[in-house]
């Protein structure tokens, strides 16, 4: 295969269950041009030095386009206007500064330690409810019974979402999570379904913002939705909604793709899962290996604002940058022996949650949730082994995860 076509091996399904062999390749020239004009960067060092500079954009979505219904009313006027908001409040995370900080600051000042700690409870609370409703079963899979619904409930009530309305948010998850993958992005019937999803979570989220602004509660959304300084809004009602909409997907399938990858490697190696049962203090640790090993988020994209040399390679104004993450997570001149599974290795600087700018505003949550839930695992889960492996796994190249991951057991403790 030409080391042009990499990254087209690295989106093709067929790989998505091994594709290190395939970074390995692509390390082998820092930075890659593909055939389609965009750049691939896959090492460490290269990555580490892109994600501190300014030339390099994440403003990289194309423009909104809803799809035409044949009713000149929405046509020629709503949906035009609707086009225009989406695309001049986008979620921060496809945002550069000045505007980026300004609305990330004020989701940090809401996403406190203190704030995600108090979730402890309710978490491990829902991680036994979700093993307890395994309860006489020989298998599970591990993605449907808990992975999945686990964040989407984390994440309402974090908001402050009323439960009775969170399965609605499990189907909005899904369907919107497609829509960072870049692929999907040029999909016409993809993007129908994601424009859906969001049209109809905004006008759910618009009212649930009304009724914060109203009666707040203690929760993150009426934090954001409370008068700033001078009683002026701190965030217009169009970014607080896509603000909340990007905390439910990017923290959503990210979770699920950690949970369930870190079950699958410590079901991989045993005595990790042991050494887990007989001492959970090792959570962090073995979480932070997971994340460098087998990453939820595999790569990011970003466009080129200038012409920039990094590693010798020159990329192009108007260039596609893919930031690879999984590749240099691996990378042999930044660790030691980087394809082996060592929770006890001492230098972890890895990209799981990215860096720079864009670093992410939920690790503290998403570790949180993995260790709460791992801990519960394997306590009790009794002699659980994998049923299938590799497991499939979901279209996804960017968030890469087990579809489903079948477990037997000889039952829950
Ligand atoms: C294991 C779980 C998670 C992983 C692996 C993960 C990974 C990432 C990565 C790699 C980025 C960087 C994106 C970029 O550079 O373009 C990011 C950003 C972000 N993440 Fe996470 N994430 C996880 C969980 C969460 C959770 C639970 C939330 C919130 C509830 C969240 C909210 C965000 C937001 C809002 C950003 C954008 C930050 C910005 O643009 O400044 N993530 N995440």
């Amino acid at each position: 295969m030409s080391d042009d076509a990499l990254f087209a091996a690295v989106m093709d399904p067929a790989n998505r269950a091994d594709p290190y062999p395939l970074y390995a390749r692509l390390r082998e020239r820092p930075v890659s041009r593909q055939r389609d004009g965009s750049y691939v960067v896959s090492t460490h060092a290269a990555i580490r030095s892109l994600l501190f500079d300014p030339r390099l954009s994440s403003e990289d979505l194309p423009p909104p386009r809803r799809p035409r219904t044949g009713n000149p009313l929405k046509d020629l006027i709503l949906n035009p206007i609707k086009n225009r908001i989406s695309a001049t409040h986008r979620p921060f995370i496809f945002r550069d500064p000045p505007d980026h900080d300004r609305l990330r600051s004020l989701v940090m000042r809401e996403f406190s330690i203190a704030r995600v700690q108090a979730l402890r409870p309710r978490i491990a609370q829902e991680v036994d409810a979700l093993i307890d409703a395994c309860r006489g079963r020989g298998e599970v899979c591990l993605v449907s019974d808990l992975s999945y619904p686990l964040p989407v409930t984390v994440i309402c009530e974090l908001l402050g979402v009323p439960r009775a309305d969170e399965p609605r948010f499990q189907a909005w998850a899904t369907q919107l999570a497609t829509a960072v993958e870049p692929d999907a992005r040029h999909d016409d019937a993809t993007r129908r379904q994601i424009v859906g999803a969001f049209d109809e979570i905004a006008a759910y989220m618009g009212d649930l913002i009304r009724e914060k602004r109203r009666r707040p509660t203690d929760d993150m959304l009426s934090g954001l939705a409370a008068p700033g300084p001078g009683g002026r809004k701190q965030m217009s009602d169009f970014d607080l909604l896509s603000t909340a909409v990007l905390l439910l997907v990017a923290g959503h399938e990210t979770t699920v793709n950690l949970i369930t990858n870190a079950m699958l490697t410590l079901l991989r190696h045993p005595e990790e899962l042991e050494r887990l049962r007989a001492d959970p203090e090792r959570a962090p640790r073995l979480i932070e290996e997971v994340l460098r090993y087998e990453p939820p988020v595999h790569f990011r994209t970003r466009k080129a604002l200038g012409t920039i040399t990094v590693a010798g390679e020159t990329i192009p104004k108007g260039a596609p940058v893919i930031l690879l993450f999984a590749a240099a997570n691996r990378d042999p001149s930044r660790f030691q022996a980087p394809d082996r599974f060592d929770p006890d290795r001492g230098d972890i600087e890895h990209f799981g949650f990215g860096g720079g700018l864009h670093y992410c505003v939920g690790a503290p949550l998403a570790r949180i949730e993995a260790e709460i839930a791992l801990v519960a695992l394997s306590r009790r889960l009794v002699a659980p082994r994998l049923a299938v492996d590799p497991p499939p796994y979901r279209p996804g190249a960017s968030l890469r995860g087990p579809e489903e991951l079948r477990i037997g057991i000889d039952g829950t403790a």
